[in-house]
C-alpha cells in the first residue's frame, strides 16, 4: 500500500491543468467518493492495528496535498479565464478612436499657410464687417465700380458705408497702414457676396491674401513664389501660367493657371477641355494702392495675389459640388483625415 501511495503522490504533484474539464478530472481521479484517495481509506479499515496508524497519517498528508493542489489549480484557472473573459484579448481589432475631423477647407488653409510661412510669409488677420474705404477705395476701385453695386456686396443695415469684406484684400491696406516695409504676410479669411448659392457659388466662401512689400520687389518674385507654391500644394510636376488681367488695385496684372490636375493638359472637364485651371487672382500693387497704405511708391514696390480656398480644396480632392463645404453632412466631412 505505501508503494501506491507513493505512486499516486508523484502523480498528483506533476498534474498540471489548462482547463476546467482538465480540473474536474483530476477531482475526479483523486478526490471524488470514488476517485484513488477515498479508495485507499477504504483500505485502511482493513488494515493491521499498528499499521493503520502509520498508514492513516501518510494517507492524510496525501489527503491535504491533493486537496491543496486542487485550490491551487482552481486559482490558476481562474485567473486566466477571467482574463480572457472579461479582459484583454489581444487579437480583437483596436476600438476606433472616434475624435472629430478637420474641415477640408481648414486642411487646406493650414497646409497654405505651411508652404507660405517656410517663405518667410507670415499670418494676419482682418475684419469680416468693414468699411468702403478698406474695401474699395483704397485699393482704387473708381466710385462707379460694379463691385460696389447692391448685387454683390451685403451692405449692413442701410449705412453704404458699412459692409461684409467682399474679399480678403482690405487687409493689405490696414497692414500697410500699421507696419513699416518689409512686409511678407498672407491673410486666410471668410468673405461673402450677394450670389444665389449653387454648385459653383456661394453667399461666402474663403480666400487668402498676399501681400510682399520691400524695395525691389518685382514681377519676377511674384512669378517664383506663385510657381513654388503651385508646385507643393499640387505636386512637382505642376505648371503654372499667367495670363494677362485686370484689377483696380494691381498693375499690371495677372490670373494664375495651373496644369490641370485631372487630364495633365489632355482636356477634361475640370478645365473645359483648356488643360490650365485658373487658381488666383496677382499683380503688382498699384501705386495708389502703397500711397492709400502711407507708403512711398518711389521707395518701394511690392506683390499681392488672392486665392479662393474652396477653389484649391475642390482641385486637392476633386469635389465637385461648392455647398458641399457648408452642409456639414457627417458623410462628406468624415473623408477627410485630421491631419494636414
Ligand atoms: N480680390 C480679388 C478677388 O476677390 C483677388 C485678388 C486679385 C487679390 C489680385 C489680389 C490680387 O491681391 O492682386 O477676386
Amino acid at each position: 500500500m505505501e508503494e501506491r501511495i507513493k505512486i499516486i503522490q508523484e502523480s498528483v504533484d506533476s498534474f498540471s491543468v489548462t482547463t476546467k474539464d482538465e480540473l474536474e478530472n483530476f477531482r475526479l481521479k483523486f478526490l471524488s467518493k470514488k476517485g484513488e484517495i477515498p479508495a485507499l481509506f477504504d483500505e485502511l479499515k482493513n488494515a493491521a492495528p499498528e499499521e493503520k496508524k502509520k498508514l492513516g497519517k501518510v494517507l492524510n498528508d496525501l489527503k491535504q496535498l491533493a486537496e491543496n493542489k486542487f485550490k491551487s489549480l482552481q486559482e490558476s484557472i481562474d485567473s486566466v479565464s477571467s482574463i480572457s473573459t472579461n479582459q484583454i484579448d489581444l487579437s480583437l481589432p483596436v476600438i476606433p478612436n472616434k475624435t472629430g475631423n478637420l474641415h477640408p477647407l481648414n486642411l487646406t488653409r493650414y497646409r497654405i499657410i505651411e508652404i507660405f510661412e517656410r517663405l518667410g510669409f507670415n499670418v494676419s488677420d482682418g475684419p469680416e464687417v468693414e468699411d468702403d474705404w478698406h474695401n474699395f477705395t483704397a485699393l482704387n476701385f473708381a466710385e462707379n465700380h460694379p463691385a460696389r453695386e447692391m448685387q454683390d456686396t451685403f451692405f449692413v443695415e442701410k449705412n453704404p458705408d458699412v459692409l461684409l469684406r467682399t474679399h480678403t484684400s482690405n487687409v493689405q491696406v490696414r497692414l500697410m497702414k500699421n507696419k513699416k516695409p518689409p512686409i511678407r504676410s498672407i491673410m486666410p479669411g471668410r468673405v461673402y457676396r450677394n450670389e444665389a448659392i449653387s454648385a459653383r457659388a456661394h453667399c461666402f466662401f474663403h480666400q487668402v491674401e498676399g501681400l510682399y512689400v520691400d524695395k525691389n520687389v518685382g514681377f519676377s518674385d511674384l512669378k517664383q513664389t506663385l510657381y513654388h507654391f503651385a508646385k507643393e500644394m499640387f505636386g512637382n510636376e505642376t505648371k503654372i501660367r499667367l495670363r494677362p488681367s485686370f484689377f483696380p488695385f494691381t498693375e499690371p496684372s495677372a490670373e494664375i493657371d495651373i496644369s490641370c490636375l485631372i487630364c495633365h493638359g489632355k482636356g477634361c472637364n475640370v478645365c473645359k477641355y483648356s488643360g490650365w485651371v485658373e487658381i488666383a487672382g496677382s499683380g503688382m500693387v498699384h501705386p495708389h494702392v502703397l500711397k492709400n497704405g502711407g507708403i512711398d511708391p518711389e521707395e518701394y514696390t511690392g506683390f499681392a495675389f488672392g486665392m479662393g480656398i474652396e477653389r484649391i480644396t475642390m482641385l486637392r480632392y476633386s469635389i465637385n459640388d461648392l455647398r458641399l463645404f457648408s452642409e456639414n453632412d457627417l458623410r462628406f466631412l468624415k473623408q477627410f483625415k485630421s491631419v494636414v
